[in-house]
């Protein structure tokens, strides 16, 4: 049985760190391990220029602990009047990485996200153009005919694969791929399509989340799905397959939010994350794939070179702390698996 395990330093494709004091609180649990994010834009108000994602840079760079090698690659949120010019403005300059397109409603933040795809071909097109990738929240939101559950594998069918076919040189990531059906979708679209998938979409189904009292620590969009999903997501991210990679979907929520009557979803795992994909591949019997779908199939695929440092990990126990406090009125956020006994420990920490 392997104890101990030496990767490259991870990166996270896929991260939500907020602003202010929460922003302040979370950014070390992610400094701790990953040496680079890309760092969702969906604040209020969303990162749209290049000016606002350079200051918001500014903020989460000044959130990292002093000694940490961390850094954040910066999206633009695209909205139905986003200009191509701006967008190509930020890629040139270095400072957004990708775009990221929320359909209208889809979840948190997403109230300025696209209404109408027709809207954003420009933007797109120039995108393709310059090599730039588009980063998807892939759910079918906007009818409400469409089952939450089946969101997914609408949206592949309605949008990603006309998307696909338009635009044929178009980098593209299906984020928190959550489902069996965006599973083989991805497959049978890689290279050029990839997806990242989530620690707790590869462990909850949603029976945890309303099969025993609701459990609103579990809910997030996508909606974690059923069993033969799970599955699925486990045998593509210890694959070793290039076009699945590590993006943690981290999101911390202030208490009231995630308890509130309209609750919002948002799972903050960053405290976990890297531990419980070690678990997740260790249970597959695959932890010689771990370093594969933590630190290089990313950078693969957006061009960059992987990490020169090293983590390891260790089989041994500890607890998860069960919150993260906040300064000031949003008080304190719930970590994932938080109070549970955690199997791998990063050496070091
Ligand atoms: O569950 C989610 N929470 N999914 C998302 O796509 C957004 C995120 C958030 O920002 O809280
Ligand atoms: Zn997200």
């Amino acid at each position: 049985m392997t104890d101990r395990i030496t990767i490259r330093k991870p990166d996270d494709w896929h991260l939500h760190v907020r602003d202010g004091a929460m922003l302040k609180a979370c950014m070390p649990f992610t400094a701790r391990i990953f040496g680079r994010a890309i760092i969702m834009p969906n604040l209020v108000p969303p990162v749209t220029t290049v000016d606002a994602a350079i200051a918001y840079r500014r903020r989460v760079l000044a959130a990292v602990p002093d000694g940490a090698a961390f850094r954040p690659l910066m999206t633009c949120y695209l909205t139905d009047d986003t200009s191509a010019d701006e967008v190509e403005r930020g890629f040139n300059e270095g400072v957004f990485t990708a775009v990221k397109l929320y359909p209208v409603g889809a979840t948190t933040n997403s109230a300025a996200g696209v209404t109408d795809f027709k809207l954003v071909r420009p933007v797109i097109e120039r995108m393709e153009k310059i090599g730039m990738p588009l980063l998807l929240h892939g759910e079918e939101a906007a009818d409400p005919t469409v089952d939450v559950f089946d969101r997914e594998a609408v949206f592949i069918e309605r949008r990603l694969i006309p998307l696909a076919r338009d635009f044929p040189a178009l980098k593209m990531v299906l984020e928190h791929v959550s489902s069996k059906i965006g599973v083989e979708y991805v497959r049978s679209a890689a290279p050029r399509i990839v997806g990242t998938i989530t620690p707790y979409h590869m462990i909850l189904t949603r029976t945890d989340m309303l099969g025993h009292g609701i459990r609103p620590y579990f809910y997030c969009m996508p909606v974690v799905k059923c069993e033969e999903d799970r599955l699925a997501l486990r045998r593509a991210a210890t694959s070793g397959e290039a076009c699945f990679f590590l993006g943690t979907d981290s999101a911390p929520h202030p208490v009231a939010r995630k308890l509130d009557v309209c609750g919002i979803p948002g799972v903050f795992n960053s405290p976990v994350a890297i531990e419980t994909y070690a678990k997740i591949f260790d249970e597959e019997g695959a932890l010689d794939k771990l370093e594969a779908f933590a630190a290089l199939n990313g950078p693969g695929h957006y061009g960059l070179a992987p990490n020169e440092e090293t983590i390891t990990l260790e089989r041994v126990e500890w607890t998860a702390p069960e919150e993260m406090a906040v300064e000031g009125p949003d008080e304190r956020a719930l970590i994932y698996r938080g109070g549970e006994t955690i199997e791998w420990r990063v050496v070091g920490e």
